[in-house]
């Protein structure tokens, strides 16, 4: 509780000459700001990642974040000129370093990152960005904004695990095709093909986004980060060990919630018959 007449934490800006940070209602927009190079993703940028997302993960303002891009661009992958060419002259330590940093933010954080994470494609989407956008829990595209796994058209196969990204979430004929011929595809093939979760009009894309991030946030947040991890973590261990570590996240989840989500919903289904489960979530106490 906040004590009376004590100033409310300013818990700062966030972000840099690369990443803009914007806080509204438990939404933090993680916007890539590179307009003029369509948000390709430079060192720079991916150091910025990085500190953010440490950042936000201990910020209260944020309970969801929302990965997007400045102007017409979600990112037009990895900077062809600062992330490739100009590390071309750097030591094999050095480009393991910016490799690292790369990847740090675009997978290894944010597949598991512990707050519910959106990507909003809301125009250009290539190459590396595929890492990021996979990365995040959900995502939804705008109809029109354009995708490609364009490494083919420039003498590159997708790495920075964009190949694995891509393996986790479209199938082996789509996945192929789109890196074996670099053709571009729209949003509402991107659906089609499960990389997102919806495409939707260009002017209902934020609409819509504020919609789903307003869902994430009204539902219990432990019970949230154990639901994805588990999910995350579960899917490609055997069914016997899955099992046995779906039982000990269950565990971990109770005994970690504060609001006792599992004893609320059972007293108000089967006591209090104030709520369905099958159509609805419990009541939380605000
Ligand atoms: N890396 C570095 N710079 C990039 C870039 C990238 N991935 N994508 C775009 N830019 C830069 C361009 O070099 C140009 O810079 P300049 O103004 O200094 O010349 C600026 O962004 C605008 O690019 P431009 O091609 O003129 O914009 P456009 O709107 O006509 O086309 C794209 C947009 C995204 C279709 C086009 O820029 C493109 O094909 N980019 C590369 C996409 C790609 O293959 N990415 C995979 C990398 S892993």
């Amino acid at each position: 509780m906040q004590e009376e007449n004590q100033p409310v934490k300013d818990q700062g800006a966030i972000g840099g000459e690369n990443v803009k940070v914007e806080f509204e209602d438990g939404i933090a927009w993680v916007i890539l700001n590179r307009p003029h190079k369509r948000n390709a993703m430079s060192p720079a940028l991916n150091e910025e990642m990085v500190e953010i997302l440490e950042q936000l993960e201990l910020d209260d303002r944020c309970g969801v974040v929302v990965l997007t891009g400045a102007g017409d661009s979600f990112s037009a992958g990895m900077d062809l000129k600062e992330y490739f060419r100009e590390t071309e002259r750097k030591s094999q330590a050095e480009i393991a370093k910016v490799r690292r940093t790369a990847t740090n933010w675009q997978w290894r954080k944010l597949m598991y990152y512990s707050k519910p994470t959106i990507a909003m494609v809301n125009g250009w989407c290539f190459g590396g960005a595929f890492t990021p956008l996979i990365s995040c829990d959900l995502a939804i595209a705008a109809e029109d904004a354009t995708f490609g796994l364009s490494e083919i058209n420039w003498g590159i196969i997708p790495a920075g695990n964009v190949t694995r990204a891509v393996a986790a979430v479209m199938g082996q004929r789509n996945a192929l095709y789109y890196i074996m011929t670099g053709e571009p595809f729209n949003g509402v093939k991107a659906v089609e093909m499960g990389l997102v979760n919806e495409a939707v009009p260009k002017e209902k894309l934020r609409e819509r986004t504020v919609e789903l991030a307003r869902t994430l946030l009204s539902k219990n947040p432990v019970v949230l980060n154990a639901a994805k991890m588990g999910y995350k973590y579960s899917r490609d261990m055997p069914w016997d060990t899955a099992e046995d570590y779906l039982a000990a996240k269950q565990q971990q989840q109770i005994s970690l919630d504060p609001e006792r989500g599992r004893q609320q919903g059972l007293k108000q289904f089967l006591d209090d018959k104030t709520f369905r489960p099958g159509l609805e979530g419990y009541k939380r106490e605000s």
